[in-house]
Parts: C-alpha cells; structure tokens; sequence
C-alpha cells in the first residue's frame, strides 16, 4: 500500500530525512518509535504532503500510484490521513462542520454524490458513540478550548468517519488518560481491517499493549535504524536507545 524509498528532505538548508525506505501493506500496523528531533512528524508530515518541506530524493507511492505531485487534499482524497501532533485550533468551524465538509470533499473527488444529511447524522451518531464522544463536542469549534486529551480523541473521531485508506497517528496516546487511551486504542482497533493500514508514531510501549503492531521501526536521526516485530518495543522500554545507537557503529 504505501511505498517508499530512500526518503531524503529538507527544510531550509537541514537535511531531516536521510533515506527512509519503509513498506506498509494493507491489513498491517506498523509503529515508529525514536528520540525527540528524529524525524518521525517530519516523515508523516511529508506522506500527507505539508508542502514546507522539500523532497530532495527518493519516492513515496500509495499503491503504486507516486503521491509526489500530489496535493495534500488530493492526498486525503486518496485515503491518507495524519492525525496531528498538535492538532490546531479553528474558531468558528463547528466538529460536525468540518467532518461533514471533510467527507463530502473526498466523495466529490471520487464522483459521488454528497452523503445525505441524515445518513450522515447516522454516522456521526454511530462513530461518536464508539468513541465515547460526548455530543456537546459535536457543535463547538474545531479543537478550540479542547483540552489536550480532548483534541487527540477528537482526531481519532475525525479518523473514524473519514474510514482513511492510511492512518498515521502522531503521538496521537499522548495526553490521554488511562480510560481515553483504551477507547481509543479500540477504535483504532475496530476500524482496522483487511483494506487499510496504521501507522502509529509513539514514545511509549503503552499503547502497543492495545494496538499490537505487525512492527517496529526506530528513527533515529532521518534514519531508521532498527526493525523488528513488537517485542522490540519492550526492549526499547527497558533499554533506551542508546544501545542501538552503539549496535550501529558495529
Ligand atoms: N520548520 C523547521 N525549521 C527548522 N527545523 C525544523 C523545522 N521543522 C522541523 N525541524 C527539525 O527537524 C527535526 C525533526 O523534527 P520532527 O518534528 O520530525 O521530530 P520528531 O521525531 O517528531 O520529534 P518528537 O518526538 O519530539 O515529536 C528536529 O530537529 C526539528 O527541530
Ligand atoms: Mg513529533
């Protein structure tokens, strides 16, 4: 499904990539792990197309098709979906709003019609309460006063409707409480299938106990230096990263 090879960007004149290769095929979960400063928000914010950075080699392809000259929006249309590190705020954008506007968008793109108003109820419905969404959320501005825990839960929802070919969540357990981390790890889990794939970046080990990744890359340095399945999360847990840095100088 999402394809790429010897991955190398910039922004300005630093170079953050330095030759990523990574294949995620439908149906599987892969988590990427690594020091602050590695690289991983770069590498899922240049897969959606953040145009601030400058691809200087290599290739990105979702299903053989090369996303290079592909807009973001394009992208979206296309199944890919980043939830945010920091998800931003919108004032004036009511959740329902922008959910609706974000759907009716990627069915235009693929010549549907829009979805009618109450099916989309329906939905909204159906996915808020799988995620234990309280409704008043539904009606206030995108992410505005949202507490941190709030927001993340917030894009896990955004996911959930939008049913993305390619989910990549960006420290999307960090700031969740114990139960908010369990309802979302299951909506991810529910809404894993045979047809799509996760990427999950993560510092913490934590979230693997509820969503087993098929694998585990270290980025370290625009690299990824180690791969391994998810018992490489524990050892990381336990040990750091130190020893792989060590491992790689062998
Ligand atoms: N606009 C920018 N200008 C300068 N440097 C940048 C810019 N954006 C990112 N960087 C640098 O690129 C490097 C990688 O950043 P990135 O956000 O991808 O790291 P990360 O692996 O996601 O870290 P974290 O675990 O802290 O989220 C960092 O050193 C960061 O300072
Ligand atoms: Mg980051």
């Amino acid at each position: 499904m999402l394809s790429i090879k010897n991955l190398h960007a910039t922004i300005g004149d630093k170079e953050i990539l330095k030759g990523i290769n990574l294949e995620v095929k439908a149906g599987e979960v892969h988590a990427i792990m690594g020091p602050n400063g590695a690289g991983k928000s770069t590498l899922a914010s240049i897969i959606a197309g953040n145009e601030n950075y400058e691809v200087t080699s290599g290739e990105i392809s979702l299903d053989g098709e090369d996303l290079a000259e592909l807009a973001p929006e394009e992208r979206a249309h296309k199944g890919v979906f980043l939830s945010f590190q920091y998800p931003v705020e919108i004032p004036g954008v009511s959740v329902t709003n922008f959910i609706r506007t974000a759907i009716n968008e990627t069915r235009k793109a693929q010549g549907l019609e829009e979805m009618p108003a109450n099916q989309m109820l329906k939905v909204i419905r159906e996915k808020s309460e799988l995620l234990e969404i309280d409704r008043k959320f539904l009606s206030r501005s995108l992410n505005e006063g949202f507490s941190g825990g709030e927001k993340k839960r917030n894009e896990i929802f955004q996911m959930a409707m939008l049913e993305p070919k390619l989910a990549i969540l960006d420290e999307t357990d960090s700031g969740l409480d114990i139960d908010a981390l369990r309802i979302v790890a299951s909506g991810v889990n529910k809404l894993k299938s045979d047809k799509n794939a996760v990427v999950i970046i993560t510092h913490y080990q934590r979230l693997l106990d509820y969503i087993v990744p098929d694998f585990v890359h270290v980025l370290m340095d625009g690299k990824i230096v180690k791969s391994g399945d998810a018992s490489l999360a524990l050892e990381l847990e336990e040990k750091g990263y130190d020893w792989i840095k060590q491992e790689s100088f062998v």
